[in-house]
């Protein structure tokens, strides 16, 4: 179809919640994606963080198909392999106990939500419901998790929100403190690097302070890893970078390598809460995937995840030299940068310009490559950041 035709009946046809930019995507492959008009474009957001492995993966490809050929869709009535095998895979690499499938982060982040206040009104030590997260945060665009999104321009249009969130200060240990004794709440919900907030990576011991709270009170620690989750960080998990150990984690984006997937995995407090009839969802724990998500997951051993810090210390050290770059944040390929005399959202129209896709988040620049870029696609990338930020 025609490029101007395609915007024409895009705006049409289509609920605007999204302002595009005016590029219409072809086909991708590697880090590199191709619009229409054959432009080509370093890709330095996959599709938000949601393409881990970057495009045309051979494994992830074969896996998929040889899942469409077999079997689309089961239902949750039945027993079906590719998820037994990811769950199993996610708990051996997690040290947490049981997984529950859903399709996105903010049905994965519901779900969490969900065995918190299950937990807390007939499992705790006493009945409690109140969940604290952070200010800045993002959960996603649910009612619940718009309520815990920390970000307030999210909400007020949503009214009235759901009962029983707080939001506290982002690194603020006394703060929170003061937040459990007046609330009594059940759980912390939080990003450990926060993404939509900034690229922001929490404070270790802000974030050692928090669990410990958790252990002393009986109190859920939810980590939120749909953005910072599946090797984007360069551990598998960003809690893995704190030292703790979460009651539920949250996981979506790359784990699907593309295709919609998400959940939580459940540690020993949690992983039994949920019974039959309490919750579910049609799609979740889908064939395909998940068939996908096997090879997502067996992808990411030790050396690939070395590599991912190795790209991310290059990254980092060449953005570092840069004279527009005040200072970075974030942890491994999940970027955020200050910038000098120019806003997130100002760069990545000027890196489009120059053949570089990225995002902005708040005021910061926001780089999330596929963690599967190569040394000759960094190194373009880092010369076209050169020519915008230097
Ligand atoms: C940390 C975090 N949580 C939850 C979500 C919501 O995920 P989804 O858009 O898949 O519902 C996002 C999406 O950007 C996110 O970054």
């Amino acid at each position: 179809m025609d490029r101007e035709l395609l915007k024409q009946k895009d705006a049409q046809y289509i609920v605007h919640t999204y302002n595009r930019y005016d590029i219409v995507i072809d086909h991708a492959e590697g880090a590199v994606i191709t619009d229409v008009d054959g432009r080509q474009f370093i890709d330095l957001c996959s599709g938000y963080a949601a393409n881990s492995l970057g495009y045309q993966n051979a494994a992830w490809l074969e896996a998929v198909k040889g899942q469409l050929d077999k079997v689309q869709h089961t239902s949750n009535l039945y027993y079906s392999e590719p998820g037994v095998l990811v769950a199993e895979k996610l708990v051996k690499k997690s040290g947490l106990c049981k997984v529950w499938f859903a399709n996105s982060g903010g049905e994965a982040n519901e779900a969490a939500i969900k065995t918190a206040r299950k937990y807390g009104n007939t499992l705790a030590d006493h009945k409690k419901n109140t969940i604290i997260s952070l200010k800045k945060s993002f959960h996603g665009r649910t009612l619940a998790t718009v309520t815990a999104t920390g970000l307030a321009e999210a909400q007020e249009v949503f009214a009235p929100l759901v009962p029983g969130f707080v939001h506290a200060e982002v690194d603020d240990l006394a703060q929170l403190e003061a937040l459990v004794n007046e609330y009594d709440p059940c759980a912390f919900l939080m990003e450990l690097v926060q993404g939509e907030g900034g690229v922001h990576a929490l404070d270790k011991d802000f974030v050692q302070g928090a669990a410990a709270l958790c252990k002393e009170k009986d109190i859920l620690f939810i980590d939120d890893e749909v953005q910072a989750g599946i090797g984007r960080t360069g551990t598998l998990f960003a809690y893995q970078q704190y030292g703790i150990m979460p009651d539920i984690v949250s996981f979506a984006k790359g784990i699907g390598a593309g295709l919609p997937i998400g959940g939580i995995i459940c540690g020993p407090k949690t992983c039994d809460v949920l019974v039959p009839g309490d919750h579910g969802s049609t799609f979740g724990m889908n064939p395909v995937a998940c068939a996908g998500a096997c090879v997502v997951l067996d992808t990411m051993d030790e050396d690939f995840l070395a590599s991912v810090r190795e790209k991310s210390d290059k990254l980092r050290s060449a953005l570092s030299e840069m004279s527009k770059v005040k200072g970075l944040d974030g942890l491994g390929l999940m970027v955020g940068i200050d910038l000098d005399g120019m806003t997130g959202a100002e760069a990545v129209n000027q890196l489009m310009a120059e053949g570089a896709l990225a995002i902005p988040a708040q005021s910061r620049l926001r780089l999330l490559p596929p963690l599967t870029i190569s040394d000759e696609e960094l190194e373009q990338a880092i010369a076209v950041l050169k020519k915008v930020l230097d």
